[in-house]
C-alpha cells in the first residue's frame, strides 16, 4: 500500500494503489484548494513533490493536459497538480500556500453576547434508597421514585440508553445521590452516580468554506473553547452549486459530504473538549446553524431541490434529533436542534444573525448583509423583515480568483495606490520575528480592496474593463486595446516567486457578484417603497475583512456615510450560542422566520434591468449617472 507523507507536519496516510492525490490529501485532513472541484480545469490544486523522499514511480509523468495547467516552473520545483495524479508509490509532498484551501478565519471570531442562561437541559440530584435499605425494589424501581418525589411527578419514565454505561451500574448502589440529566424538564437523558452540575453544549456554524465550534459553559453562559476548521467537503468544489452537481452526478457523494462534516467536527470537539479538561458525556446540548446546503448534507438530505427552481428546501423547520442519531460526539441521548431555515438560500445562519439584533435594530431601515459564496440580504423597514439571496459567487471569499487564497498570513488585504501612482499592498502578518513578511497572494479584502484602489486610480474603468496596457507599467497582456491583467506584486517580491496579479476575469467576477447584490438590495428597498436605508450592517467573513471604504467605492452597497457601515463579526456564531445558553431564543428564532417575507429574485422581471445598472464599478452617484 501506497504511503503519503505530508509535510511540514509530517501527516501520513495510506492509499490503495492508484487512489488520486486529490481525494487522499482531503482524506488526511490536508485541505488543497479545488476550485473546478477536482475536474482538472483550473490549476488550484497544487502540490510539491519532494522528489528526494518519494518513490521514482510514486507519480506517472504529467500528461500534456496537466502540463498545460501547471507553472512554467514546475519541473524545477517538482509541482503537480492533486486532482491529476493517482499514487502508485511512497509519496512526500508539501502544498504551497497559495494552493492551501480558503479557510477564512474570522478576525472577530465572536462577540460577547449578553444572554441570561436559561439552558434546555438541566440537571437534578435525588437521594436514592440504598439495595440495603430496600432490598425487595430493583433499582430502576428505586430511582423512579426518587426522581418521582424530586421531580414532583407521578411517574418519571427511565428510557433505554439512560444509564449511557452500565458497568456503572454497581456504583449506583453505593451513591447516596444519583443525578439525572433533564431535557425540558421532563425527559431524562442520562443518569450518572453522585452529585454533578456541570453543562455543557456546543453552538455549531457551518459554513461552506469554513466550520466553527463553540464549547460553552450552560451553567454561567460562557465560551470554554472554541476550533475552527475547513470545510472538508471543499473537496468537492468550493461552492454550493459545485458540491450539488457532484450530489446529482454520484450516488454516494451526499453520504460522503455528510461523513466527512461529522469526522470534522468530531475532531473540533474532542480537541476543545481535551483542552477544557471535559468529558464528553457532560456535553449534553448542541445548537448547529449553516446555510440550507449545509443544513440538508449534515441531516443526509438530499439538497438538490435547492439547485433548481424554485429553490425550494426539502425542510425548513426546526429538526431536533440525538447526537447519536447524528454519531455526534456528545452525551448520546442528548438532543441537537438544527435551526429552521427561512428560504432555500437563507438559512439558520442568517436567522442565527437576525438573532443577534435588539430593538434598536426595528427601528428605521437597516440592511444586514452577509456575503459568502452567496449573498443574504435582510432589510428591516419599520418593523417589518423583507430577505433575498443572490448569487454572489465565492469571489467574496477569495475564491475562483487566479491568485486567490486564504485569509491567513502572507495574503494581501489591503491594496492603494500612493502618490507617485505605484501599487502599494499590505499582507497579512502573523507577528513572529523573522518570518517571511513577503505577500503569497489575495484573500477576499484583497481582491474588493485591490479593485476599489484601481478603479480610482484609473486602471480599472468604470464597466469594469482594465485599461489600455500602455497607461501605466502595472498592466500587461492585450485584448481589444485594453490590458489583461495588473501586477500587484512583481514575483521577485512575492513569496511563490511568481507575480501576484488581478486579471480582467477576476474583475468581471467581482462586478457580477456587486451587480447581484446591488439587484437584490435595490428590489428590497423598492419592494418598501424607499431608496434608501440609513445603516449597514455585515455580518461573517465578509464584514469581518472588509473596509467599508471600499465597498462603498465601488457601489458594492448603496450610499450610507462610512461611519454608517458597521461589522457585527461572526452573528451566526452569536445567535447559535444565544440558542444554546437560553431556550427562549430557540423559540424566538422559530417566530422569527415566520416573520421574514422573502422575495425570490429568480421571479423579478425589473431583477435584470437592475443587474444590468449595477454593473458600473463606482461610488452611487457616478454609478447612477453613468446608467
Ligand atoms: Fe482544478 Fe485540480 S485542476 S482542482
Amino acid at each position: 500500500m501506497p504511503q503519503i507523507t505530508f509535510h511540514p507536519d509530517l501527516r501520513s496516510i495510506d492509499v490503495r494503489d492508484g487512489e488520486r492525490l486529490l481525494a487522499a490529501a482531503w482524506k488526511a485532513g490536508v485541505g488543497i484548494k479545488s476550485v473546478c472541484g477536482g475536474h482538472g480545469k483550473c490549476g488550484s490544486c497544487l502540490v510539491e513533490v519532494d522528489a528526494a523522499a518519494s518513490a521514482a514511480d510514486a507519480l506517472l509523468p504529467p500528461t500534456a493536459a496537466e502540463i498545460e495547467l501547471l507553472p512554467p516552473e514546475y519541473g524545477a520545483r517538482g509541482y503537480r497538480l492533486a486532482c491529476l495524479c493517482d499514487v502508485h508509490g511512497d509519496l512526500a509532498l508539501s502544498i504551497p500556500p497559495e494552493s492551501q484551501a480558503v479557510r477564512n478565519s474570522p478576525r472577530k471570531p465572536y462577540t460577547v453576547t449578553d444572554v441570561t442562561p436559561r439552558p434546555i437541559v438541566t440537571r437534578v440530584c435525588a437521594p436514592v434508597a440504598g439495595a440495603y435499605e430496600e432490598p425487595m425494589r430493583p433499582l430502576a424501581e428505586r430511582l423512579r421514585t426518587a426522581f418521582s418525589q424530586a421531580l414532583g411527578r407521578k411517574a418519571v419514565e427511565l428510557p433505554v440508553g439512560v444509564v449511557a454505561d452500565y458497568s456503572t451500574l454497581p456504583g449506583f448502589d453505593g451513591a447516596s445521590e444519583v443525578t439525572a440529566t433533564l431535557y425540558s424538564e421532563r425527559t431524562v437523558l442520562s443518569l450518572q452516580p453522585g452529585r454533578a452540575s456541570a453543562l455543557y453544549g456546543l453552538a455549531i456554524d457551518i459554513g461552506t468554506t469554513s466550520v466553527v465550534a463553540f464549547l460553552c459553559d450552560l451553567v454561567h453562559g460562557r465560551i470554554v473553547g472554541m476550533r475552527t476548521a475547513g470545510n472538508p467537503q471543499a473537496i468537492y468544489g468550493e461552492d454550493v452549486i459545485s458540491r450539488m452537481t457532484h450530489i446529482q452526478q454520484d450516488g454516494a457523494a451526499l453520504a460522503d459530504m455528510r461523513q466527512r462534516l461529522v469526522d470534522e467536527l468530531n475532531r473540533l470537539i474532542d480537541e476543545a473538549a481535551a483542552e477544557a479538561g471535559i468529558a464528553l458525556g457532560d456535553i449534553v446540548d448542541t445548537v448547529v446553524v449553516g446555510n440550507p446546503t449545509m443544513q440538508h448534507i449534515l441531516l443526509g438530505i438530499n439538497p438538490e431541490p435547492l439547485g433548481r427552481g424554485p429553490y425550494m428546501p426539502v425542510w425548513a423547520d426546526g429538526v431536533e434529533l440525538s447526537a447519536a442519531e447524528l454519531s455526534l460526539h456528545a452525551l448520546p441521548r442528548s438532543r441537537v436542534f438544527v435551526f429552521p431555515s427561512i428560504a432555500g438560500y437563507i438559512g439558520g445562519d442568517t436567522l442565527a444573525a437576525l438573532l443577534t439584533r435588539g430593538p434598536e435594530f426595528y427601528r428605521g431601515t437597516q440592511l444586514l448583509i452577509d456575503v459568502g459564496t452567496n449573498g443574504e440580504v435582510v432589510l428591516v423597514h419599520d418593523g417589518a423583515l423583507v430577505a433575498t439571496s443572490c448569487a454572489t459567487g465565492p469571489v467574496y471569499e477569495g475564491a475562483h480568483i487566479r491568485c486567490g487564497m486564504r485569509a491567513v498570513p502572507g495574503a494581501i488585504e489591503r491594496v492603494w495606490i500612493d502618490p507617485k501612482g505605484k501599487i502599494r499592498c499590505a499582507a497579512i502578518k502573523d507577528g513572529e520575528q523573522g518570518t517571511d513578511r513577503r505577500p503569497i497572494g489575495l484573500c477576499g479584502s484583497g481582491v474588493i480592496s485591490s479593485v476599489a484602489a484601481l478603479v480610482g486610480g484609473g486602471l480599472i474603468g468604470e464597466d469594469g474593463g482594465l485599461a489600455p496596457p500602455q497607461s501605466h507599467p502595472a498592466l500587461s497582456g492585450s485584448a481589444h486595446g485594453r490590458a489583461e491583467e495588473v501586477t500587484l506584486v512583481a514575483g521577485a517580491y512575492s513569496r511563490t516567486g511568481r507575480d501576484i496579479v488581478l486579471t480582467q476575469h477576476d474583475v468581471r467576477s467581482v462586478q457580477l457578484g456587486k451587480s447581484a447584490l446591488r439587484a437584490g438590495i435595490e428590489i428590497l428597498l423598492a419592494d418598501c417603497g424607499i431608496d434608501k436605508a440609513d445603516r449597514i450592517l455585515l455580518a461573517g467573513t465578509f464584514g469581518n475583512h472588509l473596509e467599508p471604504d471600499d465597498i462603498l467605492k465601488i457601489g458594492l452597497v448603496p450610499p450610507v456615510p462610512v461611519e454608517r457601515v458597521r461589522s457585527i463579526g461572526n452573528a451566526a456564531g452569536d445567535g447559535a450560542r444565544m440558542a444554546l445558553f437560553n431556550r427562549n431564543h430557540r423559540r424566538r428564532a422559530g417566530a422569527l422566520a415566520r416573520r421574514v417575507r422573502v422575495l425570490e429574485l429568480s421571479l423579478r422581471a425589473d431583477f435584470q434591468d437592475l443587474f444590468v445598472a449595477h454593473t458600473v464599478l463606482a461610488p452611487e452617484a457616478q454609478a447612477l449617472e453613468s446608467v
